[in-house]
């Protein structure tokens, strides 16, 4: 797992976002809702709108297109829905709040 800074500390005491960044080529939705960051991927699964241009509500991220509900914790769609985003942790450290990209596979070889 590579560790990336995203952002210094300060961002703990800013107001909540829904923000898109690319990290290692990856695009994804990074989230601040009720005090906790989150990141997952930034396309919905269900027809590939931008998460990040969505809204967030008791823990979940709607989609803007057709309203599906993704849990930010687990990435799990809603029931009935029968699909998920990818999510990334998050850990705070010293000197700022950083991501966890896994490697993919072929830089092992
Ligand atoms: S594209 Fe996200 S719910 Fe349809």
């Amino acid at each position: 797992m590579n560790w990336i800074k995203l952002f210094p500390l300060t961002i703990l005491s800013s107001e909540d976002f829904i923000k898109k960044v690319t990290v290692s080529g990856k695009k994804l939705c990074l989230v601040k809702t009720e005090g906790k960051l989150f990141a997952i991927q930034n396309k919905c699964p269900h027809a590939g709108a931008q998460l990040s241009n969505g809204w967030c509500f008791k823990g979940k991220i709607i989609c803007p297109y057709h309203r599906q509900e993704f849990d930010l914790e687990t990435g799990r769609g809603a029931d009935g829905q029968n699909n998920y985003v990818d999510t990334y942790p998050i850990e705070i450290q010293e000197d700022g709040v950083y991501i966890g990209i896994e490697k993919p596979w072929w830089k092992f070889w």
